[in-house]
């Protein structure tokens, strides 16, 4: 079957509406222009998802030293009929950053197998993964209606809490709350609560704190595909701001902070240089073992997820753990 007719076979289970700002460009450019006049540098790690980073972050996923993905996946292809079955018969589905929403999929099949029909309401900011895992998932599932949103985690959440839904069980999974500060993660689980009410629920996948070297390992993969997607931020910028980076004389570092527990991800300069900014009419200077911070990974203990759930209007249930304790998918009910 030829693509344009599949996707038209499934036109009428989808809606995609589009929040991503009018200007995506200008913002982007203004929070470089910012993070790299800092002292210390910065960029937001929201920027390395753009089309290469997304599929360099489907390879991490994939690496040997990157257990979370599949203890993620051990532990939904395990436990997702308790899962499920913790909260009574959901019909809607919503799930905040669900990029290629392989691991939905899971969830997805035991909902079905109970109802008749489900509404799916992945809310992520690649309009085109959205796309792209929409179609596809309306291929397996005739059952299945989706209402995506292509939006930043906040904005979407604001645009879901405007209408009322059914039973809804909502994803975070991948730790994708690792990225936040301890504060945001407090936002954005208030903002998730706000879209839920009583008897709903959240399943919160988060990373836990392990050994140093497992955790480095994990963000310092030998076949460097984490430092071809952190380095891919500066490729970024030199194709959108017309920059001049010059990729071999930055090295990716990640180190576990095990104070704050978190790692801490940068790019460094190897070197004295100079890079023009041409769009920003900016010369960034740089010193030898300079870095650009671009992400902090925080790493959770079951207590610290646990007092994120009480202050921010959730009771946490069950948690969920991986056969090696690696990783804990936690389920975390919205109170009355
Ligand atoms: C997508 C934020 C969960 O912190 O493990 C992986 C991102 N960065 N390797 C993580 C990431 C480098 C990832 N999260």
């Amino acid at each position: 079957m030829s693509q344009p007719e599949m996707s038209r076979m499934h036109e009428d289970r989808l809606v995609i509406h589009n929040l991503v700002k009018r200007d995506p460009l200008a913002d982007f450019a203004e929070d470089v222009r910012r993070g790299l006049a800092a002292n210390p540098k910065y960029l937001f790690p929201k920027y390395l998802y753009d089309e290469l980073g997304s599929q360099l972050f489907e390879a991490i996923c994939l690496l040997p030293e990157y257990y979370l993905t599949r203890a993620e996946n051990e532990i939904l292809s395990r436990y997702a009929g308790e899962i499920v079955g913790a909260i009574a018969m959901p019909n809607t589905l919503i799930e905040m950053g669900s990029g290629s929403a392989s691991k939905t999929r899971l969830i997805i099949e035991t909902l079905l197998r109970d109802q008749s029909e489900l509404l799916f309401v992945p809310v992520d900011i690649s309009a085109s993964a959205l796309e792209r895992s929409s179609r596809i998932l309306l291929q397996s599932y005739p059952r299945l209606w989706i209402e995506a949103f292509a939006a930043e985690y906040f904005d979407g959440l604001a645009e879901l809490a405007k209408k009322q839904r059914g039973r809804t069980l909502a994803l975070f999974l991948g730790s994708n709350i690792s990225n936040f500060e301890p504060e945001e993660a407090r936002a954005f689980l208030r903002a998730m609560r706000s879209v839920l009410r009583a008897g709903d629920a959240l399943l919160l996948g988060a990373d836990l704190k392990k050994d140093k070297h497992i955790l480095e390992a994990a963000y310092n993969d030998t076949l460097g595909v984490t430092a071809a997607f952190s380095r891919n931020l500066l490729v970024r910028i030199n194709r959108a701001l017309d920059a001049d980076f010059d990729l071999p004389a930055f090295r990716h570092r990640a180190v576990f902070n095990e104070t704050a527990s978190r790692i801490e991800i940068c790019v460094e300069s190897l070197q004295p240089q100079k890079v023009a900014i041409r769009k920003l009419d900016m010369e960034v200077e740089l010193g030898e073992g300079e870095l650009i911070h671009t992400e902090n990974s925080y790493k959770y203990d079951l207590a610290g997820i646990a007092a994120l759930a009480s202050q921010t209007g959730f009771v946490c249930g069950r948690t969920w753990l991986d056969s090696q304790n690696r990783f804990s998918s936690n389920l975390l009910l919205a109170e009355g």
